[in-house]
């Protein structure tokens, strides 16, 4: 190890390589503080020479690497073991845009980027990068790429791997890939952009992306609306997906608990809807006309929806001001429980034609077994992922309540998601929270198959071992 330690500053300055206890301690912990680990030492590369020099060289010594970006993931993917015998690669170093391509309407940008700075470049020169979630202020794009992430605009303009046209990946053996293009079609054979893509640094090291710009939308607004079930939810949904097609940017669901501890923990951001109803849905549109055709067009669904009882009250948001704090409030859920402490988080994605039917057996049955749980159950409905997290009854310690109930309360949960052909990883990945989940969940079949990819991209399991996928 010593030996290793001590080659390291051949292919690195001195500066980048941290080893001291405190160096090193922002990096061991993921943003939730459920994983903690070890590190021989955390590495900070400046380019993709760097990261395959560094590779190389743990290849040549069989040591362990975790890639890391804004460690904001929520499956301890890119926080090493406890063994100390693994390296940390963290790329915020790697963080220049590379070129703003405004003909293709595409952006190449290396992964140590912070997804905001890249959406603020995207802006200057009048186009929208759409990926959008609630850690945008600190995570990767890199990150974003190897955790294929959701976010609140994938109704309109995909996933991460939709808005990826190309990447600079180095392998296990430390070679570079330049798939650094900027095409929409490619029908060269096998998509190695995609298998890299949702790999969660299991497979390669993401250096840099070629990633697709939008036109900018002009007008935007957005409302809240209260409904009393899940099912008029859902018909609310497909009556604005039919009304206002690609118009539609956003569909995100609240339950009352959910937002009563928003409240609980944020009282500035109490519901605007009276009397918090049991689902808040905020709906956003945006358009390239003028403002007051999207806004005609919103007040005429509305109506169509109160008039057939989908809706019992609504509120559009008059300005950008009360637009972002339609969001802000949505955005908090997550951080009103992480103050609330520990819990226990479910991403998954349902058929919307099950999704009724999921939450109304799912809710029924943690009830009657852990009676006075808070089901905090919020999400993306527009594309059938729900964050159903549970937090113990009020009163009870929430680390005593996990140990002994965790286990089967995701028993419970991923049971209903097979039964309604649901996934149990909808936009978090995989990591290390649900790499056991993960075999029953895919099947023999596709377990194999994914470890038969492990094994020839990464034959040392030296990329991220045990996560995902164990070989
Ligand atoms: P990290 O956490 O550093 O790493 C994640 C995984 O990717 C690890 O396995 C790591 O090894 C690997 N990795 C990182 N960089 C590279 C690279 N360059 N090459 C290869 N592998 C790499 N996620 C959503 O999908 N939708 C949301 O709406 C959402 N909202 C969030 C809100 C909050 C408040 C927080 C804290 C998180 C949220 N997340 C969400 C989760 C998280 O932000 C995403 O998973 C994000 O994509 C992770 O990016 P990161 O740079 O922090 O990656
Ligand atoms: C979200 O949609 O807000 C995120 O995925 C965060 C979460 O699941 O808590
Ligand atoms: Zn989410």
């Amino acid at each position: 190890m010593q030996n290793f330690i001590n080659q390291l500053s051949t292919v690195l300055e001195q500066k980048y390589i941290l080893t001291k206890d405190e160096d090193k301690a922002p990096y061991l912990t993921d943003w939730r503080k459920r994983f903690i680990g070890k590190a021989l030492a955390v590495l900070l590369p400046c380019n993709s020479a760097e990261v395959s020099n560094i590779v190389k060289l743990c290849a040549e010594h069989q040591i362990a690497i975790v890639p890391q970006g804004g460690h904001t993931g929520f499956c301890g993917g890119a926080t090493p073991d406890n063994s100390g015998t693994q390296i940390i690669l963290n790329l915020k170093r790697m963080n220049q845009i590379r070129e703003i391509d405004i003909a293709n309407q595409t952006i190449t940008v290396e992964a140590g980027c912070i997804l905001q700075t890249l959406q603020e470049k995207a802006v200057e020169q009048g186009f929208l990068f759409p990926l959008s979630l609630g850690a945008e202020g600190s995570c990767m794009i890199g990150g974003n790429l190897a955790t294929n992430a959701g976010g609140t605009n994938v109704l309109r303009y995909g996933n991460a791997r939709d808005l990826c046209l190309g990447l600079e990946v180095v392998t296990a053996k430390g070679e570079v890939w330049n798939g650094i293009k900027g095409l929409r079609k490619d029908n060269t054979g096998y998509d190695l952009r995609d298998l890299f893509v949702g790999s969660e640094g299991t497979l390669g090291i993401i250096t840099a992306a070629v990633m697709k710009l939008y036109p900018l939308p002009i007008s935007q607004w957005t409302t809240l609306v209260a409904c009393q079930s899940i099912a008029s939810s859902i018909a609310l949904l497909n009556l604005f997906q039919k009304r206002a097609t690609s118009l539609l940017t956003g569909f995100e669901m609240m339950t009352q608990e959910s937002l009563d501890l928003n409240e609980k923990h944020f009282p500035h951001m109490a519901n605007p809807l009276q009397g918090n109803p049991p689902f808040t849905i905020l709906i956003e549109l945006s358009d390239h006309e003028s403002e007051e055709h999207v806004r005609q067009l919103l007040e005429t669904i509305l109506e169509e929806a109160f008039e057939s009882h989908l809706i019992s009250n609504a509120v559009i948001a008059s300005n950008l001001g009360q637009a972002n704090a339609f969001w802000h409030m949505r955005e908090h859920i997550t951080l009103a429980q992480a103050e609330e402490g520990a819990n226990l988080k479910h991403d998954i994605t349902i058929p919307l034609s099950s999704l009724d039917s999921f939450i109304k057996e799912t809710d029924a049955l943690m009830r009657d077994k852990y009676p006075g749980v808070r089901i905090i159950n919020f999400g993306h409905l527009g594309d059938g992922n729900l964050h159903y997290n549970i937090a113990p009854p009020l009163g009870l310690d929430p680390k005593i309540f996990n140990e002994s109930n965790e286990k089967p309360i995701h028993e419970l949960v991923y049971a209903q998601v097979e039964r309604c052909h649901g996934s149990i990883s909808a936009e978090h990945g995989v990591g290390q929270l649900k790499l056991d989940d993960l075999r029953a969940h895919k099947g023999e079949v596709a377990h194999e198959l994914m470890k038969t990819l492990k094994r020839a991209l990464d034959p040392q399991n030296i990329l991220n071992p045990h996560k995902v996928v164990s070989i």
